[in-house]
């Protein structure tokens, strides 16, 4: 039996298409069998993250009863399934999100994760994702307006029978002032599952021809570590340590870097 989880945030902008498609993306290359819904309607922009802003049927078709869920289905990197909303606001505009559990329900029986990326706020359309499914990942930055809006979603989910899973501290900078995961972790009142550093290379994936999440692109980029050791942590699985140079290429490099000041 898979996890239904739902990406929140409270504040705008602050990642959770990023974390929605960085994350099932690294749980796909882990091997999970995933599922990434854009529960987001109103406005959809997960297939711009996969390149998929074609896609014939999407979850509007199938919230307006018109097609299956396994109709919006279309295959990503790793055999990641992704379930696109479409773009366009006249296609929204017949849409009824009320109906997003129903539509999902059981898919948690075929899947590892089933991941739905929520929209903002803590209005209708983001309450019809929420209860769509059982737990609740919160994206945070390291502000207090955006920890102060997580902690309303929270509270939110909640009311709903939704349990707050964790929460992921996004575009860190590491520069004075800003919270620690110890801090979140406080405030919060839920256990941080990682911090994902400002990291330009994710900024970029939207600028591309052929987009697709750093975790895919640049496994090597600090963003796309940081959700693989995520990932890593909520599938259970243990990391592999990155070897350990030996002891002559670190005195190499030591010598090199003298040198190179002289
Ligand atoms: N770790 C990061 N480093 C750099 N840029 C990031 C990072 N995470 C997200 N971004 C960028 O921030 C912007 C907003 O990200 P995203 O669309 O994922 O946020 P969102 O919470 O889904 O927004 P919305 O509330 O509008 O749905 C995007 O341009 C994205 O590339
Ligand atoms: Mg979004």
């Amino acid at each position: 039996m898979g996890r239904r989880i739902s990406i929140i945030s409270g504040k705008g902008g602050v990642g959770k298409t990023t974390v929605a498609a960085n994350l099932s993306a690294a749980l796909a290359k882990l091997g999970k069998k995933v599922v990434v819904i854009d529960a987001d309607v109103a406005m959809a922009n997960l297939a711009l993250f996969f390149g998929l802003q074609s896609a014939p049927i999407t979850l509007q078709d199938v919230l307006r009863g018109e097609a299956e869920i396994y109709d919006a289905m279309y295959e990503g990197p790793n055999g990641l399934i992704i379930v696109p909303s479409g773009l366009s606001l006249q296609e929204y505009r017949r849409v009824n999100p009320e109906k997003m559990e129903e539509v999902l329900r059981g898919l948690e029986n075929e899947f590892d994760y089933v991941f739905l990326d929520a929209p903002a706020g803590i209005e209708d359309n983001t309450m019809a994702a929420m209860a769509a499914a059982s737990e609740a990942i919160f994206v945070v930055t390291p502000d207090k307006a955006s920890i102060a809006d997580a902690i309303k979603a929270k509270l939110s989910a909640e009311r709903v029978g939704v349990k707050p899973y964790g929460v992921i501290i996004n575009m860190v900078r590491g520069i004075p002032g800003e919270p620690s995961e110890d801090d979140v972790k406080n405030i919060m009142e839920l256990a941080v599952l990682g911090s994902v550093p400002e990291d330009d290379e994710v900024r970029r994936t939207l600028l591309l021809k052929k987009p697709s999440p750093v975790v895919v692109r640049r496994p090597d980029s600090p963003a796309a570590k940081a959700f693989m050791e995520i990932a890593s942590r909520i599938a259970g699985v243990q990391m592999k340590q990155e070897p350990k140079k030996d002891f002559l290429t670190v005195i190499k490099t030591i010598f090199k870097s003298v040198f190179k000041k002289k």
